[in-house]
Parts: structure tokens; C-alpha cells; sequence
């Protein structure tokens, strides 16, 4: 059955080629000479959250980073690698941060189970929940309050993402950079935009403002 479903997926390829190549017959040929993507999605590695499908993106429109429960770690060099190719090659114009209403990871930092070496992963949404101990705390309905923790750890990684020396720098050299959080809902496919629009340097706390 597995096997079946493995061998499917390259069949699937090759329809998807055709079908392309029967729309436009020029379709791969232009994605050949590079990419100029205008926006960075970075979001979840979740299965049902695919980047480009649920936004109605081509290839070549969207350059994208997922890990687990969207986060941006800024010791993290992958994220971090991205970013900067995204930024000061690419020169998109938008990141945006897309969680999702029943994520897993965000799920497992309300808990107190242990998954092994995610943990330490875990642990940076952990700290997303004690910044928002009080909100979080006095939403007494369970469901109710696991949607309000997704929704603030986007915004948490979206202001992640305006401390990091890459954006700021960005802003500093006055490259139109907008930062965006999005929460998608698996079982209703819709995207809330949580309209946390960073855009500039002075939106951050002064402590997080670096010099030039
Ligand atoms: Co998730």
C-alpha cells in the first residue's frame, strides 16, 4: 500500500508536467533563468498547512522556510540563512509568518509531556506562554485557549523576526520590507490575517533597536 502510494506520487508528477506544459509550453523554460519571489513564507512543517497551494502561489512566487510550529529562532541558521538570501539577494518585500489552528508543536508547549529531543525545540513556545501567562491563564475554555496561544506565537515570531539584525538592517537602508502574521485553519482552509503589520525599526521595543 505504502509502496503504491510512493510510486503514485512520481505518476502525479508527470501528469502535473504535462498538464502545465499544456496551459503554457513555455512554463519550466521560464523558471529556468532564477526567481524573483516578492514574498517569504515561513511557516509550519505540518502536512496540511503546503505553502503555495493553500495561497494560490506558482512556483517562483513564494520562497519558503517551515519548521515545526512556525518558529523564528534566531540562533537558528537555516532560518537565519534564509532570511538573509530572502532579504538582501531576493529583496522580497513581505515575510510572512503562517501558524495554524491546531498545531501540534503549539499543543505540546501546553503540556508538560516530554517528545524527546523536541523538547529544547518546544521550549522557545514555552516562553511565547509565559509572556502570555495572564491572557492565556484566564481563558478557562481549553480549545479556546489553544487557539489563543497559536495565534500569539505568530505575532511572537513575527517580532522575532524585526529584532534580528537582517530586517533591521534592511529597514536602516529603507528596503520595503513588511512583516506579516497569518494563523491558517486547517478544517476551514480560511487564513486570518492577525494584521501585526511590522514595517519599521521604531515598533520595537528600544531595548531591541540596534545601531548601525
Ligand atoms: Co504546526
Amino acid at each position: 500500500m505504502e509502496n503504491t502510494f510512493y510510486r503514485q506520487l512520481l505518476e502525479n508528477n508527470k501528469e502535473w508536467v504535462a498538464k502545465k506544459l499544456g496551459e503554457d509550453p513555455t512554463f519550466f523554460k521560464k523558471l529556468e533563468n532564477g526567481q524573483q519571489p516578492p514574498v517569504l513564507w515561513i511557516g509550519c512543517a505540518d502536512s496540511r498547512v503546503p505553502a503555495n497551494e493553500i495561497i494560490g502561489a506558482l512556483p517562483g512566487e513564494v520562497f519558503v522556510h517551515r519548521n515545526i510550529a512556525n518558529m523564528v529562532v534566531p540562533t537558528d541558521m537555516n532560518m537565519l540563512s534564509v532570511l538573509d538570501y530572502a532579504v538582501n539577494v531576493l529583496k522580497v518585500r513581505h515575510v510572512i509568518v503562517c501558524g495554524h489552528y491546531g498545531c501540534g508543536g503549539v499543543k505540546a508547549a501546553m503540556t508538560s509531556n516530554s517528545y524527546g529531543i523536541i523538547d529544547n525545540w518546544i521550549r522557545h513556545i514555552k516562553d511565547v506562554y509565559r509572556f502570555h501567562k495572564t491572557e492565556l491563564d484566564s481563558i478557562g475554555d481549553e480549545e479556546e485557549r489553544f487557539k489563543r496561544f497559536v495565534e500569539l506565537n505568530v505575532m511572537e515570531q513575527v517580532s522575532d523576526l524585526a529584532k534580528t539584525a537582517i530586517v533591521q538592517n534592511a529597514w536602516g537602508k529603507k528596503q520595503v520590507l513588511q512583516l506579516h502574521g497569518w494563523v491558517y485553519g486547517v478544517g476551514s482552509g480560511i487564513i486570518k490575517d492577525l494584521e501585526v503589520n511590522f514595517n519599521k525599526g521604531d515598533m520595537l521595543d528600544k531595548v531591541y533597536r540596534l545601531q548601525f
